[in-house]
């Protein structure tokens, strides 16, 4: 589905094939001399040397030069290098081998730079073609030449090995949340997560109906009960020697979310439910990371699958479900259908005996009201885990913001004939959505990543390509590779 893998090799110089060589240029100080422009020069063509400019040179003798901007080289970073070599991809077009000495600038640590600039590079030549008999719109990158000092070298390979991991894990949660609904059903989701675990080495677990009924999990059950495709929950295990702490990661993994009887509008926003896996997507991603990574806490992962459809079976509004942990929620719209299946997840995360949790979904229409397509959100029962993970989405650039889970909306949610209702009105849904997940934490650290906004980009930005954006799965690596009880 993706293109041929990209070879990303570490040179002393640019190698003579190259097609096209990004050369980076600050916002003052002198402009690099193998440009053969003056500053002057490239200011008339409307390149200042700052972040996200760049500026395409062909040339008749020589390989196609890429002004890229890196702004002041003292305020340069990680995540300025990412977006800095996704824009020279972008810029490079059609041109398939690629020089740089991107990951040889001084100022940020060589292995950051290094996983930043194959993570930019890599992410920015996704494209979802899977089912085009066209290809002439695949990415044409094949090689990659990170022209670097022998003094960062080193740092630079570890960093370089790391971002091909990372990058490919990305690749792998876009594929999944692209493919059309009947071509990733939770049964196929399911062989997938079991392909994946084997080639990872990954303990692997797949529950169906009738294990799911007896189990409890009636949240599963009601939302699966409408269909015709049976759900699948698929429990993943890495388990290091000497794990430092345990974490479990669950996510929504609704394979297409037509909103049950409670049904969506055929909408463009209706026409994006195929993404309604996209936590799912991102927590199998995860894992699939974690040996070659050398993870050192043990990591459980859940994928919560099944779609949500009307039929003369579906769930109705006044249904009462039990869930795993014994709770019980009345329902008054089968369109909050990832709340239920998220409950039995967490249930069975609190049961495993974690030391934290993080359940991410593509949860409300209410996160993207609050926070826009960039931001997801993020609400939690302790502060201090919920400030870890910032700072893991911070130091990936995958942009979240902290709302409040206001223990004095929990009444919205109170029902006549039940524990809770599982909607809670018409204002503050992504927290109202939270609290209700609030439930089946118990007194374990838990954070929530809404990722309805950044689920998906309108456009080709930077190392976001159009489409499925695999948001969540660099933040969970980053997170879980960092987990200390
Ligand atoms: N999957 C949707 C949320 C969503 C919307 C994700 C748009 C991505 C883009 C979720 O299951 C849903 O339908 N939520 C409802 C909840 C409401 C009925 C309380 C919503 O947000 O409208
Ligand atoms: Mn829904
Ligand atoms: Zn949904």
């Amino acid at each position: 589905m993706t293109a041929s893998p990209v070879t990303v090799e570490i040179v002393k110089s640019a190698p003579r094939g190259a097609e096209a060589v990004g050369v980076p240029v600050a916002s003052s100080g002198p402009v690099p001399r193998q440009l053969g422009l003056s500053r002057a020069a490239l200011s008339a063509n409307g390149f200042d040397g700052k972040p996200g400019q760049v500026l395409v040179l062909p040339s008749a003798t020589g390989p196609t030069l890429i002004a890229i901007g890196i702004g002041d080289p003292s305020e340069l970073t990680a995540n300025g290098l990412r977006s800095a070599a996704a824009s020279l991809v972008r810029a490079a077009g059609k041109r398939s081998t690629i020089a740089t000495s991107l990951a040889d600038l001084e100022g940020v640590d060589s292995k950051a730079a290094g996983q930043a600039v194959v993570e930019g590079a890599l992410l920015a030549a996704y494209r979802y073609i899977g089912l085009k008999t066209d290809t002439s719109g695949a990415s044409t990158l094949s090689r990659i030449s990170l022209v670097v000092g022998d003094k960062r070298t080193p740092g630079v390979r570890a960093g370089v090995d790391r971002g091909t991991v990372t990058a490919r894990a990305v690749h792998l949660a876009r594929d999944l949340a692209n493919t059309p609904p009947a071509y990733l059903t939770a049964r196929k989701m399911a062989e997938r997560a079991v392909a994946v675990a084997a080639e990872t080495g990954l303990g692997v677990e797949v529950f169906d109906k009738d294990k799911l009924a007896a189990m409890g999990c009636g949240g599963m059950i009601g939302v699966n009960q409408g269909s015709t495709e049976p759900p699948r929950m698929v429990k993943l295990t890495y388990t290091p020697r000497n794990p430092t702490g345990h974490l479990v990661l669950v996510g929504k993994g609704v394979m297409y979310d037509s909103g049950g009887i409670s049904l969506k509008p055929s909408d463009a926003s209706h026409a994006k439910m195929k993404m309604d896996m996209s936590g799912a997507a991102a927590v199998l991603a995860t894992m699939s990371t974690l040996k070659a990574l050398k993870c050192r806490a043990q990591v459980t992962g859940y994928l919560m699958c099944t779609d949500n459809m009307p039929s003369g079976s579906a769930l109705k509004l006044g249904d009462v479900l039990t869930f795993r942990n014994g709770k019980t929620a009345e329902i008054h719209n089968t369109d909050a259908e990832g709340r239920l299946v998220l409950a039995d997840g967490l249930s069975l995360a609190v049961e495993d005996g974690a030391d934290a949790i993080v359940d991410i979904a593509t949860l409300t229409g209410a996160a993207i009201a609050a926070l826009g397509p960039k931001f997801a959100a993020v609400l939690g029962n302790d502060q201090a885990w919920v400030d870890t993970v910032r700072g893991a989405s911070a130091r990936v650039d995958e942009s979240m913001w902290q709302l409040p889970l206001a223990k004095e909306y929990r009444k919205l949610l109170d029902s006549q004939v039940a524990d809770m209702k599982n909607v809670g009105g018409p204002y503050g849904g992504a927290i109202t959505a939270a609290l209700f997940l609030n439930e089946f934490v118990g007194s374990t650290r838990w954070a929530h990543l809404d990722i309805a906004g950044p689920m998906d980009s309108d456009a080709d930005d930077g190392w976001l390509s159009r489409g499925a954006t695999g948001y969540g799965t660099r933040t969970l690596i980053e997170l879980a590779t960092a987990f200390v009880r």
